[in-house]
């Protein structure tokens, strides 16, 4: 299959590509062969995939079910959670999954970090969305956390329950330090983790310091085992909001174990915005992390959408395009360069945190995974929100979207 006057990636420039046995093997000036099917994307935008790499599929749709998060708090909406558990049942997490996995291809996504919960003596949630995977893979990646929402030291057999979570097959080991009933309890919950996923070859993805407690350090804690235990970017904190937080003088000392532990960061934009700050008057805290500080430092650094309608987001529609938007508004990163360049942080930073960037790009002889754009380069996609036209995985369309038109007859 030939792919015809593309634009790659923000290039002013069209140019071709041609895709054999679902990899790319020529990307150029290109001629169609004899039978060779064309696709001619008029001088449209071609990026690699867009990847979540940070929501909890478990959770999506269930906001106001059996209650509404009033308080617009993390931790309210824990509680909320805990009620919901009470009521899952295989049927009800596959409908979801399917639905949400079908929200997120729609807007061109093609892999999905997923956090789930595993604070739950039948592991449920986990069992079906592991089955799920399987049966997804052909459409959707999915990467999967064993998450202790609800701790590890401070939920009856939490430990236990992490180690069956990874010997059930999950992709990553999670941890919520700031959770925990203790500092002490959060510092041993993360040893614990990070020791765990060492063990047993696992990625890390700590919901770490989710919170606008200055003293929350769950970050220096993973950063330091990460670095002593070899694992760097196999390591992620996400969300990270005590950064915000944080006094300018400890956030000087921080980043140079940061920098040498060379772990990953997923801040998520929309949730955090609508999350933090709740306890404040004025002024409030945006309660993003230090996203602009990070990149700055050259430390990868992702967005994520988190939560899709649930107990801590009552909105969300499975696009990364509104996550990008609100992320440079909050974290201030408007110039042209920083807006133009935004993709980045929902396809190559991503692929990064999720450790799949061997295989992800447009390059000769990676995989024909693309999306094509109703956009002539990413700021412009932005700005109108545009359509996601086409999203091939493998060399195989899996998404085909109409343009969205408006007809003003004046
Ligand atoms: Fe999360």
């Amino acid at each position: 299959m030939l792919i015809k006057n593309a634009l790659i990636e923000n290039s002013e420039k069209p140019q071709d590509l041609r895709i054999e046995n679902g990899v790319f093997t020529d990307i150029g000036k290109l001629e169609q062969q004899e039978n060779e099917e064309v696709l001619d994307l008029n001088e449209q935008l071609l990026l690699p995939p867009f990847i979540e790499s940070h929501v909890h599929l478990d959770t999506c749709l269930t906001a106001g079910d059996p209650c509404w998060n009033m308080s617009g708090t993390l931790f309210e909406g824990i509680e909320c959670w805990s009620k919901r558990k009470e009521k899952l049942n295989p049927e009800d997490i596959r409908e979801r999954v399917n639905k949400v996995v079908r929200m997120y291809a729609a807007n061109g996504i093609q892999a999905i970090r997923t956090h789930v919960d595993v604070t739950d003596p039948k592991l449920m949630a986990l069992k079906t969305i592991l089955e799920l995977k399987e049966e997804l893979k052909d459409v959707m990646d999915l990467q999967i956390v064993a998450f202790p929402q609800e701790g590890i030291l401070s939920y009856p057999n939490g430990k236990q329950l992490l180690i069956d979570a990874v010997k059930m097959g999950v992709d990553a080991v999670g941890a919520i330090p700031h959770f925990e009933f203790t500092r002490e309890y959060s510092v041993e919950s993360l040893n614990f983790a990070l020791q765990l996923a060492a063990d047993e070859n696992k990625l890390v993805d700590v919901h770490c310091d989710e919170i606008d407690d200055e003293a929350s350090r769950g970050l220096e804690t993973v950063a330091v085992r990460a670095l002593e235990l070899g694992l760097y970017d196999k390591v992620t904190a996400s969300h990270t909001t005590a950064m915000h937080s944080y006094n300018n003088a400890y956030v000087l000392r921080l980043m140079r174990l940061l920098k040498m532990s060379r772990i990953n960061f997923v801040a998520n934009p929309l949730v955090n915005t609508h999350l933090q700050g709740r306890i404040d008057t004025y002024p409030k805290r945006r309660g993003l992390t230090r996203v602009k500080e990070l990149l700055a430092e050259g430390i990868n650094v992702s967005f994520g959408h988190d939560d899709i309608f649930d107990p801590w987001y009552p909105m969300g529609n499975g696009s990364l395009r509104d996550v990008v938007f609100m992320g440079l508004h909050v974290g201030q990163m408007m110039g042209y360069e920083e807006i133009m360049n935004s993709y980045k942080l929902i396809t190559y930073n991503a692929a990064k945190t999720l450790h799949i960037a061997d295989h992800y790009g447009i390059e000769i002889n990676k995989p024909a995974s693309f999306i094509v754009l109703d956009a002539k380069n990413y700021y412009d996609a932005l700005v109108k929100d545009a359509a996601v036209l086409y999203s091939y995985k493998n060399g195989k369309k899996i998404v085909a979207n109409s343009p969205s038109k408006q007809n003003v007859l004046f």
